[in-house]
């Protein structure tokens, strides 16, 4: 799948030189898939942000306490996006390219905590409206996102986690993006599946 890269604030159209966005502290890519249009999150996608995290079934695997306000809302935006300023990355939110239309998020957490014995590790995830499952929206992203970040990052390992139980999950990190097992683990009280994939590995399945 073709996708395309250029910076916040350049006139529609214009792509830059990828490495200018290694690592940079502020600015988030664009990136632009078959389908989608990969970018910063926003003030603007608080109401699609909610429509999406007070949906139960949404966090049916995401231990279950869905948001009730547009506030809180609100709060998860600036949160992802102090983590643009404080560790260069954050969630990235998926648009329909042919309409715009906010679709949920994708892209990576820098895990500055320990999470099943690592830390400071780059963790591929991704969240869309319960309208839009299905359609092939969450691997679209994920193979973009691998491409960006094994280009654009220093780490050499790429991590996923996700649920035993959410088959869906499962399927894109271990069988559609390739990533290894790493082990189970036990995370606030729900088993969950530790994977890892390396970047050569991923650059060289995408040749
Ligand atoms: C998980 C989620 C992002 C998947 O998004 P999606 O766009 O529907 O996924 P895709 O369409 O790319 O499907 C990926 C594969 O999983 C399969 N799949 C989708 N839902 C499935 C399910 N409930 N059970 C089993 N397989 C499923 C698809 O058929 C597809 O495989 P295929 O291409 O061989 O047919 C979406 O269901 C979601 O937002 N869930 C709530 C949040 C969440 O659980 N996020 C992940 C946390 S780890």
């Amino acid at each position: 799948m073709k996708f395309t890269v250029a910076l916040l604030g350049f006139p529609k159209g214009i792509l830059v030189d990828l490495p200018y966005l290694t690592n940079t502290k502020m600015k988030q890519p664009i990136i632009e898939t078959e389908r989608l249009i990969i970018r910063e999150m926003r003030g603007s996608d608080a109401k699609g942000m909610f429509e999406m995290d007070s949906n139960p079934n949404v966090h049916r695997y995401l231990g279950n306490k869905p948001v009730k306000t547009l506030e809180e809302s609100k709060k998860v935006i600036g949160y992802v996006q102090k983590q643009y300023e404080e560790l260069g990355i954050g969630r990235w939110v998926m648009e329909e390219k042919a309409t715009g239309k906010f679709l949920g998020w994708t892209g990576f957490k820098l895990n500055v905590e320990p999470v099943n014995g690592h830390t400071h590790f780059l963790d591929l995830g991704y969240r869309l409206l319960e309208s839009e499952w299905g359609k092939g929206y969450a691997s679209e992203s994920a193979y973009a996102c691998m491409d960006y970040i094994c280009k654009h990052w220093d780490h050499d390992t790429i991590y996923g986690m996700a649920m035993t139980t959410n088959d869906a999950s499962n399927k894109i990190l271990h069988e559609k993006v390739g990533m290894h097992l790493v082990n189970t683990f036990d995370y606030d009280g729900d088993e969950c599946y530790f994977y890892e994939i390396a970047k050569e590995d991923w650059l060289a399945k995408r040749k």
